[in-house]
């Protein structure tokens, strides 16, 4: 079984990547100090995949504890780097903490990879890295514009030192650019639980059905769209944690003939928030209290992926589509908040 070592493993994305992986025959270690993560998860993951995961608790700013990882597991074969702050808001606040922190591990655990010779290197980067595009659908091949937010600027050098780092080296890469990640696992055993009060769209529409919040704000009504609100491109995290895995294996299977690639996650298609509102209100039966209210600063209009890359190269192909996220984002909130 190859090795693969899971950055931000109790994380969202990282967590039902593992189960992904242990299912397609993947041993996985996994890794993470808990800033927005409960350690809890690894249980929930083990009851779903039927084995426990061999976990690290620690911070991968220190290169010493990174050092330990792999003075146990020298034959980590692939990397999957899942582990940074992701606040957009926050990191305007507190830029360094977050350059010191998604900067510092990314170097750590590169550095630690090829010195232990791994042969595959999955970099989460986002959509957020194409900055405020004019017109989408977005291909790998749209020119990058300046980042809205520190955050986003983690991602933009994060995938120059990814390419700088294994250009002609042993070690391939790959970069994937999320969308909108959303949903749960079908089996409502894991989903997003952010340690922070949730901002991304999903989240905050459940937490409002289930009564933790009173009501919720659409930011925006004047925007060029179908409706006035942004539009955004949501795709299933059962779906980005496959592509993860096909990702993998195309490295490992020795396919990659360049030395890093990137892909565009998406579903290919762009919803606008009320149309999302309406997706979650036939699919749970509840009506949300939401008003409209002012733009959000640094909110795109519109930003929506062509992912025909991804699914020609790496054979992926999206098995989720907006009824089900908001299925399994309602299920995972009522089982979260029993
Ligand atoms: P998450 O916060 O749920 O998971 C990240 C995990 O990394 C957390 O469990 C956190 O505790 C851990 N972590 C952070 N810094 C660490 C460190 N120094 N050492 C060890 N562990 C550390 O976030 P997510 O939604 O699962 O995102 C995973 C990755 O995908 C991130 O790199 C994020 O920037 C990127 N991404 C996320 C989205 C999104 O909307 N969720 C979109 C695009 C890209
Ligand atoms: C989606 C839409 C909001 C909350 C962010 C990051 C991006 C990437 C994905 C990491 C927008 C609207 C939201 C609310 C609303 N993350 N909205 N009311 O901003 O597209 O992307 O997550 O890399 O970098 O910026 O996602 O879920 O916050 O917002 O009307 O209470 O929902 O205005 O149009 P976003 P989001």
């Amino acid at each position: 079984m190859q090795k693969i070592l899971v950055t931000g493993g109790t994380g969202y994305i990282g967590s039902h990547t593992i189960v992904d992986l242990i299912q397609k025959g993947y041993d996985v270690v996994s890794v993470d100090n808990g800033v927005n993560s409960n350690i809890s998860v690894l249980e929930s993951i083990a009851d779903i995949v039927g084995r426990s995961v061999v976990h690290f608790d620690g911070d991968l700013c220190d290169l010493s504890f990174c050092e330990r990882i792999w003075a146990e597991h020298p034959d980590i074969e692939g990397i999957i780097h899942f582990a940074a702050l992701k606040s957009v808001g926050e990191s305007v606040e507190k830029p360094l903490i977050y350059f010191r922190n998604n900067i510092d591990s990314l170097i750590n655990v590169l550095d630690l990879g090829q010195r232990y010779g791994a042969k595959a290197f999955v970099f989460s980067s986002s959509c957020t890295v194409y900055g405020d595009v004019k017109e989408s659908p977005v291909t790998e091949f749209t020119p990058l514009q300046a980042a809205a937010s520190p955050y986003g600027r983690t991602k933009q050098i994060g995938e120059q030192i990814v390419e700088d780092t294994l250009k002609d080296a042993k070690m391939k890469g790959i970069l994937l650019r999320y969308f909108n990640p959303a949903g749960a696992h079908p089996s409502g055993k894991i989903g997003e639980a952010p340690s922070q009060i949730a901002q991304n769209l999903v989240p905050v529409i459940t937490e409002t059905a289930i009564g933790k919040r009173t009501k919720m704000m659409v930011y925006g009504s004047d925007y060029p769209t179908r409706d006035g609100s942004c539009v955004r491109d949501y795709i299933h995290v059962c779906d980005l944690a496959s592509a993860h895995t096909l990702a993998l294996s195309q490295m490992l299977s020795g396919a990659q003939t360049t030395s890093v690639d990137v892909f565009n996650l998406g579903i290919g298609q762009g919803l606008t928030v009320l149309e999302v509102i309406k997706a979650f209100e036939a699919e749970s039966g509840v009506s949300l209290q939401y008003e409209i209210g002012a733009r959000r600063p640094g909110d795109v209009g519109a930003i929506y992926s062509d992912n025909a890359k991804a699914q020609q190269v790496l054979g992926w192909s999206p098995q989720f589509d907006a009824k089900d996220i908001m299925r399994t984002a309602w299920a995972w909130e009522k089982s979260r908040s029993k």
